[in-house]
């Protein structure tokens, strides 16, 4: 996307001069002019402006007093902005470094400053957005991980009445079935909830498991182990015309990673390749060992090379076009919020991966379903 520029003045003669010298930056950055405050703050409203350049003397309201408000609003304070002094203009440009003002521009303006100027704010402000996303994104996988831990002690006692209450079910069938003479119907019936009840114990062992395992910290886990308790869960929860196809693993697939942080990343993947699947079909998980000669993922993922395990997801869903392809991993890029979606999913994927020296591939195409392929480097002790 192209960086947005503004550049306020209250003479139309150096606006003039400044659009001359922009002229070739035209499709790499968007311009905006604006002759004094009022269309300033009009075009405040109405762009999301990346650097505002400001006069610093002008009618009405001055560029200190603009500079301010910008730096006031929680709208507008990421804006990066630059002042453009006068010889005249003394302490007024300490006063505006000290307001926020991340340089200054003397007039007369020559080109070559103002493009150097210009390169070097937005790439400060490229590196302040990626700062603020990496909090927000750490902020959410705490509160993940605090959830599961939540849920991890609450399961205990859940799991401890639960087990009580289906224990008494599946005694009081018990008696009942030897008091009953013959081959009755209701023998069969109650046979049948006893079953039912086993069952049921099962599946609350299964995730009070699963979130007890999510609570340790180990600074090994078994890919193979996270994905059979993973598989184990999901299919009693997604629905019956979902099959899942995985296949126990042989080798365990030692990793050097927390196991609560590869649990978020096959449960997302997984879950994704269930909700692309409402009408049903099939979700294929494989692990594999590939020796890279230098291979690197998609967008923002490093490159790396040597022994690793791929870990792929696949599924017979909706898959997605190049355009939505291209924002998965955006912070809060959902096509699903009114489902429900928060669009963290991906991110928080791509941030444990890349934490783990991990890179992730995706292919996808409309109508034919998707395959997620995470690589993550082997530990030694395999
Ligand atoms: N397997 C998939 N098939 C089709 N689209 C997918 C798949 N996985 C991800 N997507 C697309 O990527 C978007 C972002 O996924 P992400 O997991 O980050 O968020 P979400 O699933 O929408 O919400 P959340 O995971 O926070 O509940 C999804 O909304 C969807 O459009
Ligand atoms: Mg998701």
């Amino acid at each position: 996307m192209k960086k947005q520029i503004l550049f306020v003045d209250d003479e139309h003669r150096i606006l003039t001069g400044l659009e001359r010298m922009l002229h070739g930056k035209r499709d790499v950055w968007d311009v905006t002019f604006a002759c004094g405050v009022d269309e300033a703050q009009k075009a405040l409203e109405m762009k999301k402006i990346d650097v505002a350049v400001l006069d610093i003397n002008m009618p009405g309201k001055t560029g200190l007093e603009l500079l301010s408000e910008i730096k006031n609003n929680t709208e507008t304070k990421n804006i990066e902005v630059i002042i453009l002094t006068g010889m005249l203009d003394g302490d007024l440009k300490y006063k505006a470094l000290e307001l926020g003002a991340a340089d200054l521009l003397n007039k007369p303006v020559q080109k070559e400053d103002l493009l150097a100027r210009l390169r070097s704010v937005l790439k400060i402000k490229a590196y302040h957005d990626e700062l603020v996303e990496h909090n927000v994104l750490l902020e959410q996988q705490l509160i993940q991980s605090q959830k599961m831990e939540l849920i991890g002690h609450l399961s205990a006692g859940v799991v401890h009445d639960l087990k009580n209450i289906l224990m008494g079910i599946s005694g009081y069938s018990e008696l009942i079935v030897f008091s009953l003479d013959g081959n009755s119907q209701a023998k069969d019936d109650l046979i049948q909830i006893r079953k039912s009840t086993q069952r049921a114990t099962d599946i609350i062992q299964q995730i009070h498991r699963f979130s007890q395992q999510g609570v340790k910290v180990e600074k090994e886990c078994s890919l193979g182990l996270i994905i059979d308790e993973c598989v184990n869960l999901l299919k009693h929860s997604f629905s019956k015309d979902i099959s899942i196809d995985w296949h126990t693993s042989e080798t365990i697939w030692l990793l050097e990673a927390e196991s609560i942080q590869i649990y978020q990343v096959v449960m997302n993947l997984c879950v994704n390749a269930a909700q692309s699947m409402a009408d049903g079909g099939r979700l294929q998980i494989r692990l594999s060992e590939v020796n890279l000669e230098e291979e690197s993922g998609s967008k923002k993922q490093i490159s790396a090379s040597g022994h690793h395990v791929m870990l792929e997801v696949s599924d017979t869903g909706i898959g997605m076009d190049p355009e939505t392809l291209e924002k998965i991993y955006n912070l809060s890029f959902s096509t699903k919020q009114s489902q429900g979606g928060s669009g963290l999913g991906l991110s928080i994927v791509q941030r444990i991966v890349r934490n783990h020296k991990g890179f992730i591939k995706v292919k996808s195409q409309p109508g034919c379903g998707t395959t997620f392929s995470v690589f993550f480097p082997l530990s030694g002790i395999n």
